[in-house]
């Protein structure tokens, strides 16, 4: 468990309950929005090890050539597809696992155990591995008023 505070970003109001990881670096950064709730055993990872190099692991590259891993230097999509962006009002249930790269629209919900790969639209409902929509909290139209100045 790994709790890097100084590349996470919140304002403080999101809550959680027990042992959450948040997984970033100073290339990928985590950020939550306001009053998300998040449940115990979720987990935000934004590191990926680079599988398009033989060698996946950094020290042996710095034990054997003295240098950083290639996908470092290379900046590429697999190494570090980006960080992790939560919205606002969203609610993970125990045991979420979000992917590198994952944008998290305001008011998602996200069922137990489920492990999120892709953006999320603002209020739906995701669950399964890989997460898949399979309802929104309100109609379209509310989405929209929710979405707007006027509804936030
Ligand atoms: C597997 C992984 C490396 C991504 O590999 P990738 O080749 O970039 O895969 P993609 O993102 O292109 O996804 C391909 C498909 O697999 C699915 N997928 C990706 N990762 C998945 C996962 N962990 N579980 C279930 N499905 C997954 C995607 O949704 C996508 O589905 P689709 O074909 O229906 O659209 C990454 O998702 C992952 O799980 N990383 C582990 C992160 C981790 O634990 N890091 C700890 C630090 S060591």
């Amino acid at each position: 468990m790994q709790v890097k505070k100084s590349y996470t970003e919140s304002d403080k109001t999101t809550l959680y309950n027990g042992n959450i990881e948040i997984a970033a670096t100073p290339y990928t950064k985590v950020k939550f929005g306001k009053y998300n709730a998040i449940g115990p055993g979720c987990q935000f990872v934004s590191i990926n090890h680079d599988y398009v190099f033989p060698g996946l692991q950094y020290t042996m590259y710095i034990e054997m050539f003295g240098d950083d891993h290639p996908g470092v230097k290379l900046n590429t999509k697999k190494h570090n597809p980006g960080g992790i962006e939560v919205g606002s009002g969203c609610w993970f249930g125990n045991g979420v696992f979000v992917c590198a790269g994952v944008k998290i629209g305001n008011g998602t919900v996200i069922g137990a155990h489920s492990v999120v790969t892709k953006n999320t639209r603002p209020h739906s409902i995701m669950v399964g591995n890989p997460a898949k929509e399979i309802k929104r909290r309100y109609t379209d139209e509310m989405v929209v008023f929710l979405e707007s100045d006027e509804g936030r």
